[in-house]
Parts: C-alpha cells; sequence; structure tokens
C-alpha cells in the first residue's frame, strides 16, 4: 500500500469514526429500566434504533472499537421477545412514543417498540464483530439469542414451510416505498401521501389481527415472500451455520445449514423467472408474482450456490448503463424500469431509483464471491466515490451522484468495511 493509500483509509477512518461519536446514544431507558447505546441511522431525521441499520452499524463499528461494536448488538438485542422476536425499531430515547410513528410501525408489543422485523441481518453483524474481537468467548455468549431470532422467523414467518419468510408489511422489507409492491398495493401515485394511504391500510388490518402473524396471513391484506429479505435470510443461515461450528455445534449448525439450502433452492424454484430472467417476489395466499426490475432481484448474488448462468445475468445487468450500471451505481430500481426516479418524489420516497451504500456492500462481496473481482472493484470504488464527494447520505442519484435524504446516515459508512477488506484482506486499496 502507498502512503497516499494508507493516508486515505486514515482520512476514512477518521470521519467513520467522527460521524459514528456524532450519532452515538447512550442513557438509559425507564420504559424498560435498561441502558442503551447506539448507533442511530441520521441524527435529524432518524434518531431510533433501526434493526438492520444497527447490524450494519456493528459491521463498521468492529473496525473501529470492537467492545463498542459489542455494546450496539446488545443493545439491539435487549428488547428481544420471550418468542424470539426482535422489533425493527426501538424508541430508546423517548419518553413518551411520538405520533409520528404511527400504528403501522408501533403497536402490539410495547409503545416503544416496532411490531414489525427488518431483513435478518443479524448473523453477519454477529461474525464480524466476533471475527475482529472476542472470537468464540463471544459468541458463546451471544448465539443464544441470535439463534432464537432466526428460529422465529423459521416458525413464525414460513408458515407454509416452503423456506421462504414471509412479510406482513412494507417497511419490513427495509425498501419502504420500491416499486415491486405499487399495484399489489393499490398505490394510488408517487408522492408521499399516496403511500402512507396504502399502508395505513395494511397497518389497520395488522392491528385489527392483534399484530398475530397467523391472524395477519389468514387476512391476506399484505403478506409477500420478498426477494431481499429471503436472499439475506439465506445468506445468514449460512453465516449462522459457520458460527455454530466455530463453538462445536456441529448437529446444530447441520440444521441451519439445511434450511440456507432449501430458502436457496426456493428462490430459485420459485422465484425465478426464465422469461424475463430476473426474480421476483411473491404475493399473497395465491403467490402471485411481483414486477421484478428493482435492485432486490440483484441481492441473490450475495448465495454462494447461484447457477453460473443467474451470476452471468446479474453482472450483465450491473454492465448495462441503460439497467443496472450507470455511472454512480447500483440504482434502487433499473433505468429501464418505467417506474425508476432519479431522485426520490417529496424529497422522502425511497427505494425508486437512487443507489443506497447498503445494497452496494452485498452487490460487491456477492461479485468477489463468484470470482467477478473486476466488477466489485468498480462498485466498491463507485461507493466510496459517492461518499467522498458527496458525504455520508442515505441515498445518492445513480447519475449524477448527487447526495439524497437523511445527512450523516450512518449505514453509508459501509464503505469502511468494504475499504478495509481491499487493503487487508486482498492488498490493493481502492483506486
Ligand atoms: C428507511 C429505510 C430503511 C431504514 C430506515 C432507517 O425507512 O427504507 O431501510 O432501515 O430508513 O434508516
Amino acid at each position: 500500500m502507498s502512503r497516499t493509500e494508507r493516508e486515505r483509509l486514515a482520512d476514512l477512518r477518521a470521519r467513520v469514526a467522527a460521524l459514528y461519536r456524532a450519532n452515538r446514544r447512550q442513557g438509559h431507558a425507564a420504559w424498560c429500566d435498561a441502558d442503551y447505546d447506539y448507533v442511530c441511522p441520521s441524527a435529524e431525521t432518524y434518531p431510533f434504533q433501526w434493526f438492520w441499520d444497527s447490524c450494519f452499524h456493528a459491521i463498521v463499528l468492529s473496525h473501529l472499537d470492537v467492545g463498542w461494536a459489542e455494546a450496539e448488538l446488545r443493545t439491539l438485542l435487549r428488547n428481544q421477545q420471550p418468542d424470539g422476536f426482535v422489533p425493527h425499531m426501538t424508541l430508546w430515547p423517548a419518553e413518551r412514543p411520538p405520533d409520528v410513528t404511527g400504528p403501522y410501525r408501533v403497536a402490539g408489543r410495547s409503545p416503544w417498540l416496532s411490531a414489525s422485523m427488518q431483513p435478518p441481518v443479524l448473523a453477519e453483524a454477529v461474525a464480524a464483530v466476533a471475527a475482529r474481537g472476542r472470537g468464540a468467548t463471544y459468541l458463546r455468549e451471544v448465539l443464544p439469542a441470535v439463534r432464537r431470532f432466526y428460529e422465529w422467523c423459521d416458525r413464525v414467518r414460513d408458515p407454509d414451510r416452503d423456506g421462504l419468510i414471509a412479510i406482513v408489511e412494507p417497511h419490513e422489507s427495509g425498501m419502504d416505498q420500491t416499486p415491486a409492491y405499487d399495484a399489489y398495493l393499490g398505490v394510488a401515485g408517487g408522492e408521499p401521501e399516496d403511500f402512507e394511504a396504502a399502508w395505513r391500510v395494511v397497518a389497520e388490518s395488522n392491528a385489527a389481527a392483534g399484530h398475530d402473524t397467523g391472524a395477519i396471513i389468514e387476512r391476506d391484506r399484505f403478506v409477500v415472500e420478498d426477494l431481499a429479505v429471503n436472499a439475506l435470510y439465506a445468506a445468514n443461515l449460512r453465516v449462522l451455520s459457520g458460527l455454530l461450528r466455530q463453538v462445536g455445534e456441529i448437529d446444530a449448525a447441520a440444521r441451519i445449514d439445511e434450511r440456507a439450502d432449501r430458502t436457496a433452492a426456493a428462490l430459485l424454484e420459485h422465484c425465478w423467472s426464465s422469461d424475463d430472467e430476473d426474480f421476483h417476489g411473491l404475493a399473497g395466499r395465491d403467490e402471485r408474482r411481483l414486477p421484478g426490475g428493482t435492485v432486490a432481484g440483484l441481492l441473490p448474488i450475495i448465495l454462494g450456490d447461484l447457477p453460473a448462468p443467474i451470476v452471468d445475468r446479474i453482472a450483465r445487468r450491473l454492465e448495462d448503463p441503460a439497467d443496472f450500471g450507470p455511472s454512480h451505481p447500483v440504482p434502487s430500481v433499473s433505468l429501464s424500469n418505467p417506474a425508476y426516479r432519479r431522485a426520490p418524489a417529496g424529497g422522502t420516497v425511497l427505494w425508486r431509483g437512487p443507489s443506497w451504500i447498503g445494497t452496494n456492500w452485498y452487490i460487491a462481496r456477492g461479485l468477489r464471491r463468484h470470482g467477478r473481482a473486476e466488477l466489485a472493484t468498480r462498485i466498491e470504488d463507485a461507493s466510496l466515490r459517492l461518499v467522498e464527494r458527496s458525504g455520508f447520505r442515505e441515498h445518492y442519484d445513480a447519475e449524477t451522484g448527487e447526495g439524497y435524504g437523511a445527512k450523516g446516515f450512518a449505514w453509508s459508512a459501509l464503505v469502511l468495511d468494504l475499504a478495509e477488506a481491499r487493503v487487508n484482506e486482498r492488498g490493493a486499496a481502492p483506486s
């Protein structure tokens, strides 16, 4: 590594450390009589703790201060419910639960905890923290809770036992306003209030079902076997089985591997279409295929056992400037999809075009897993350029690189993990 490369990495580390210090929230929550210590996604926009953000933050923190990374995950798991569920939002610092969160986010368990899940990426976070910290000692402490969470995913969210877990409201996908759900939800337009109106119907239905997954599925108002959720679920089950092996739990690891195999096979069998060569989520009791053309359909690249022709197809789409390969990739919606918008409508409509660092992180790592180092490098470099040029923003214009949405957005610091991997594990600095 040259001196300038080393300086560039040191500069990035310093910027990330400053951001994480600014977004750190520590205190005591009277409502559950517990201390908290977490990094909020954005001081202005998102002051609470979110599930998959927190997992990404722990991965970033594992490079800065592994004790702090452990605290982030301990805080996330502090309100795990007896059945294994971990809420997608915890309103730690709120003395009274604020109205802004609305019934679709908060209800059913406690006013401070959402009744929703988010993409189940916990095992990857635990793996990063263990690897750079206390290894098997940490794993022995944390794995019982982690296993309970994945058991909940399997037992509660896969009632038809096809290996694909179901989400029951759009926020659970982590990709709130993705166009994949428009027709299914009956979204009437592209403005924030059009989504709020469509979500409210789902929220009220779920509340009427008492937030009980079985009753929600029975009502069949919004039940989706989502692509991103299931690709990340399968990938995380694989990581979990590796962690169980590290602590000698060989039988448990084998059972989790079987589950990972089943989910990966179900994605290919039920969600892949050879007609348009794209993956599709499945909606409702009769499992209707949802529209493709979103970044969720690229995320199966993270699975090591994806057939080579599908890897080729995803790589070609990422190389095509009119599809998923514009100047500042990877757009959350293909440029060839009529739903694609360069900028967020109303400033707050998400996941309809701009590029996100979280999905880039998965795609770059997936490409490397399949030996596509050159394309992975291109996406890693593009991600670093976005952050260097426009700062840590929530998402970025895929054509101009302009930053949009929340400022000081903490998961965009995942570029540090990509850069560290390049420098430390592969000996080549980002260019
Ligand atoms: C938005 C994103 C979601 C994220 C949350 C907090 O709702 O769509 O993925 O977890 O913000 O950053």
